[in-house]
């Protein structure tokens, strides 16, 4: 039934309609209709619409029925204005799918700036002549998109949208969903050994929204400068710089961040990956650990954990977050990008009680809060173990992929040495004993159809050459390929 809503107006001396009428449907108003011909007039305004792109081949139009009423006019007049379309082959109808735009001939390309391509943390720039893409695409940090859990996930959402309260999906505590921050706290807990409460934990879109809330809250306290492990990722190093944050290189060797170099520095931020050191894979030893920690409290400063890939570990379990030696100093950051997807956008962040008003305040600025839907199902994936299931076997298949990168890198390029430990998504291979340029190889690399990243993007000091591969979204047959190809472009 139409809602009369208002007065009957004459337009002119055509036919009547109902004043104030208007669709959602392309913001149709029939008031602004010509004198005569409200038939030509819809016409016309769908017509431009496909031609400008506005509607795409595919789209459907509304039912004729209910743009009759929403416009006020006669269901006749866009039954008329369809089927003028449809002899004009711009749309066309079957009984039962309604009407739909049809093809059109192509429309000129707009020149599109090239968008950041994934890096880590915070999307890296590729420069050129990586931009275009390679076969096989080794960036660090990509986890098997294709083994995502979606059979699980549309489980979890089904279940979640039986249960969720209305009150739910209104603006929510800007921290997050109190569910899934419950569950976070067990979880990180149990696998991390963190001490937190769920009101200790703020949801964030990844980490890269962690540490852009945690730059905002260090430069307005005054801090300016922040420690970065080097080599370390290029893409967290250019969001801090983004935010104000001027970055210090501090050199990683194979114990992790050489801590015992902070001191003296005027430093009161660092930034680490202490659980998996990315790229170089190493772990934070016990020593240094002990120096960081002694550092942040003589220097009253605030030490950013980056716990991006620690769900995998292959030798053993992982060490525990600093987090938890320290809650008072270390700001932690967690992510479902290598578990899930890094399109989730979603993660977490465990900042020292002192700094939490202040990220909240930031957080609620920033979007009033994450999204609701994928927070629920996080929360019950977490409840019913099925993302732990999940990871146990992404795990497995992650092991047996670097096994192979690692056995072909062994075979083809035994020039090559292998850094780190047996963990996360990537690894990293350095020449010490060859003079070459990185980029230079990687690009040779690349011409192979075979995308890596050189060490070099990732450093501000100089240091041996070297190549970090991901190896996350390939077979082992497609692993081994890339590592021939790699082998004869080094050696090229
Ligand atoms: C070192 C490092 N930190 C964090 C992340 C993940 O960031 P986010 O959670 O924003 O996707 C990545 C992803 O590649 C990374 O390499």
């Amino acid at each position: 039934m139409v809602q009369r809503t208002g007065p009957m107006k004459r337009l002119y001396d055509g036919p009547m309609i109902e004043a104030g009428r208007g669709a959602d449907f392309l913001q149709l108003s029939p008031a602004s209709a010509p004198a005569r011909g409200l038939t030509s007039w819809l016409a016309a305004a769908i017509r431009a619409a496909v031609i400008d792109g506005r509607l795409p081949a595919g789209s459907s139009l509304p039912p004729t029925r209910l743009l009759a009423g929403d416009l006020g006019v006669s269901r006749g007049v866009v039954v008329e204005a369809y089927q003028r379309l449809a002899d004009e082959g711009l749309v066309s109808g079957r009984p039962g799918t309604g009407t739909r735009v049809s093809g059109l001939a192509p429309r000129p390309v707009r020149q599109k700036k090239d968008p950041p391509r994934p890096g880590c943390a915070g999307a890296t720039v590729l420069p050129q002549p990586w931009r275009a893409r390679a076969g096989l695409d080794l960036s660090p940090g990509v986890p098997d998109l294709s083994g995502f859990p979606r059979a699980a996930w549309l489980r979890a959402e089904r279940s979640v949208l039986d249960r969720a309260s209305v009150a739910e999906l209104g603006y929510g505590d800007p921290r997050g969903n109190e569910w899934l921050r419950r569950e976070l706290a067990g979880w990180l807990a149990r696998t991390r050994g963190l001490r937190a409460a769920a009101d200790d934990i703020i949801i964030v879109s990844g980490v890269a929204q962690a540490l852009a809330l945690l730059a905002q809250c260090l430069t307005a306290r005054g801090i300016t400068r922040i420690a970065v492990e080097d080599p370390g990722s290029r893409g967290s190093r250019e969001e801090l710089t983004y935010w104000g944050l001027a970055t210090v290189p501090v050199p990683v060797d194979e114990h992790g961040l050489t801590a015992g170099g902070l001191a003296g520095r005027d430093l009161r931020a660092a930034l680490l990956t202490p659980a998996h050191q990315f790229p170089t894979g190493v772990v934070l030893a016990p020593q240094r650990r002990r120096e960081l920690l002694d550092w942040a409290v003589a220097a009253d400063a605030v030490i950013i954990e980056d716990d991006y890939d620690a769900e995998y570990r292959y030798d053993r379990a992982p060490v525990p977050a600093l987090q938890a030696a320290a809650p008072g100093h270390v700001a932690y950051a967690g992510t479902t990008s290598k578990t899930l997807a890094p399109g989730m956008r979603l993660g977490w962040l465990v900042p020292p009680a002192r700094l939490d008003a202040d990220l909240v305040a930031a957080k609620h600025a920033a979007d009033l809060g994450s999204p609701v839907l994928p927070q629920l199902v996080l929360a019950r994936l977490i409840a019913t173990g099925e993302l732990e299931h999940h990871i146990r076997g992404v795990r497995q298949r992650q092991r047996s992929r670097r096994d192979a990168l690692l056995g072909a890198l062994r075979s083809h390029l035994p020039a090559a040495r292998v850094q780190g430990v047996p963990a996360g998504l990537h690894l990293l291979i350095t020449f010490p004993d060859l003079a070459v340029d990185d980029t230079e190889v990687a690009e040779r690399i690349h011409r192979a159809g075979v995308l890596v990243h050189p060490l070099s993007w990732h450093r501000q000091l100089p240091g041996a050459p070297g190549l970090v591969l991901g190896y996350a979204a390939h077979t082992p047959d497609e692993l081994r390929e890339a590592a021939r190809r790699i082998a004869r472009a080094v050696r090229g």
